[in-house]
């Protein structure tokens, strides 16, 4: 069974309740409930996790590395910003495994800030703007 690690970055365990009209009302419980659901249905064994430290974001990509897991990941506002995060992505797809950048919003269609991400161009692909969708979306496309 294919092992997929789900991380989301910064401020991303307040879903729900942040600025609920770009990020929608579910919770980020309920996320997690929905991607365990099509997980199940897909046969891929998935954890979901959420930090707000780069730190950890990155020793969880390491381990992604050392597992041979899969990776779909939304940086958040790392995604703006963070090389060693980039570096860390870097790691996931030069070993093999596919890493898909998740964002829950479009970025492109935001402040200009967000317009560049410096994972992108180390990620197998790319999924914004369809809301929390957009992870369901990333397991299909790893299967
Ligand atoms: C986000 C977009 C980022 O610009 C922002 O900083 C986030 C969430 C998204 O899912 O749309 O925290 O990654």
């Amino acid at each position: 069974m294919s092992k997929v690690l789900v991380l989301n970055g910064p401020n991303l365990g307040r879903l729900g309740s942040r600025e609920p009209e770009i990020y929608g009302s579910l919770n980020f419980a309920e996320l997690i409930s929905q991607v365990l659901e099509v997980a199940e249905q897909l046969g891929l064994d998935v954890e979901v996790r959420q930090s707000d430290s780069e730190t950890e974001l990155i020793h969880w990509l390491h381990e992604a590395v050392d597992s041979g897991s899969h990776v779909v990941i939304n940086p958040a506002a790392f995604t703006h910003y963070s090389y060693s995060l980039r570096d860390a992505c870097a790691l996931v797809t030069k070993a093999g495994l596919k890493l898909i950048e998740v964002h829950i919003s479009n970025p492109h269609a935001r402040e200009e800030f967000r317009h560049n991400s410096v994972i992108s161009a180390v990620s197998t692909g790319v999924i914004a703007g369809f809301g929390i969708k957009g992870y369901l979306l990333a397991l299909g496309a790893i299967v």
